[in-house]
């Protein structure tokens, strides 16, 4: 059995931790901590807590971001179009309690509360590298759990090539919603060999807590070598499908936003260049660095394209 630790990031070390945690939530994390919570993974009032999870043979050896870096710089347009409006809003959002329900192409269908998935798959921490399609880059330490044991234990059908994803639509708690600046809900997808690898994951956590709500909470998806929008967030429904899914940013310009959307510094946008990137954290005038195929995670995944040209299917 994996070893399990606690991660060397705490809260405690970090001073951007009230812009999301209020007093509730930090009695919970507390009694957590002290190993007075009554259960391993599950919940202390109306706030989820997470406890023990491991390290993972995944996770990149570089530094990660700052939790002020990683929850006051986000895109989720459910909560506004500025990267300081999650921060802002996001709190409104209740994510307890929570329903993720997984049907379409499957025969075992299920809904799942949050505490059911933290029980039923082992949690492991990730530092993954994430890269906008923006052009800008962040290292994040998640916590969550492969997304294939949901798959396998869902029994796809034969005809399941694709797997869907939604998000919550709340437009009384979510004000982005309130406009039509995307056609909600935020819709995502992967084929089905995606889903399954396993770098793919869901988080309900990052920085040895639970999801703060700007980054998705309480459970949302990430997918390290794809550009950023392709990990969804707050979603409420995976389905397995026939069809390549409609996804929310091609559905907006097709031109500009591929299904695939793997990281590719060969593949520019048609307005910039995806040859590099800015690092978030450096200041205004650090260097920016070079994109790397796949986001660096190649030798993981690029069995999946094998035949398949890239400039194509971007
Ligand atoms: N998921 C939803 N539901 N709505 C969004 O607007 N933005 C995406 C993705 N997931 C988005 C979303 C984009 S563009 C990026 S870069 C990442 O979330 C940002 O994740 P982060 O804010 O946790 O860094």
């Amino acid at each position: 059995m994996a070893r399990t630790f606690k991660s060397k990031y705490q809260y405690s070390d970090i001073t951007a931790k009230y812009y999301w945690l209020n007093r509730r939530e930090f009695i919970a994390s507390g009694l957590a901590t002290l190993g007075l919570a009554s259960q391993a993974l599950g919940s202390v009032g109306d706030e989820y807590v997470l406890s023990a999870f491991s390290k993972s043979q995944f996770s990149t050896d570089q530094e990660p971001n700052s939790l002020e870096d990683i929850t006051t710089y986000n895109n989720f347009y459910e909560f506004g179009t500025g990267k300081k409006d999650p921060m802002k809003n996001a709190h409104n959002l209740t994510t307890k309690p929570w329903e993720l329900k997984v049907d379409g192409l499957c025969n075992n269908p299920s809904t799942y509360s949050i505490e059911e998935l933290m029980a039923k798959y082992p949690l492991e921490e990730r530092i993954y590298k994430l890269r906008c399609v923006e052009a800008w880059s962040m290292i994040v330490p998640w916590i969550g759990f492969e997304l294939n044991g949901l798959i396998r234990d869902s029994e796809p059908m034969n005809q399941a090539r694709y797997v869907s994803f939604e998000t919550l639509v709340r437009p009384e708690e979510m004000i982005g919603q309130r406009r039509g600046i995307l056609e909600w809900p935020y819709r995502e997808g992967l084929r089905i060999d995606e889903a399954m690898n396993p770098l793919t994951i869901l988080s309900v956590g990052l920085y040895g807590d639970i999801l703060p709500k700007q980054n998705g909470a309480p459970i949302r998806i990430v997918v390290p070598w794809k550009y950023g929008f392709k990990s969804i967030k707050s979603i409420v429904r995976i389905s397995f499908t026939e069809q390549m899914p409609a996804t929310t940013w091609n559905m907006q310009n097709p031109r500009e936003y591929g299904f695939y959307s793997n990281v590719n510094p060969n593949v520019n946008h048609p307005r910039w260049s995806q040859a590099s990137e800015r690092p978030i954290g450096g200041g205004l005038f650090a260097s920016r660095i070079p994109t790397e195929m796949f986001n660096g995670y190649g030798e993981y995944v690029a069995d999946l394209y094998t035949g398949m040209d890239l400039s194509v299917d971007y």
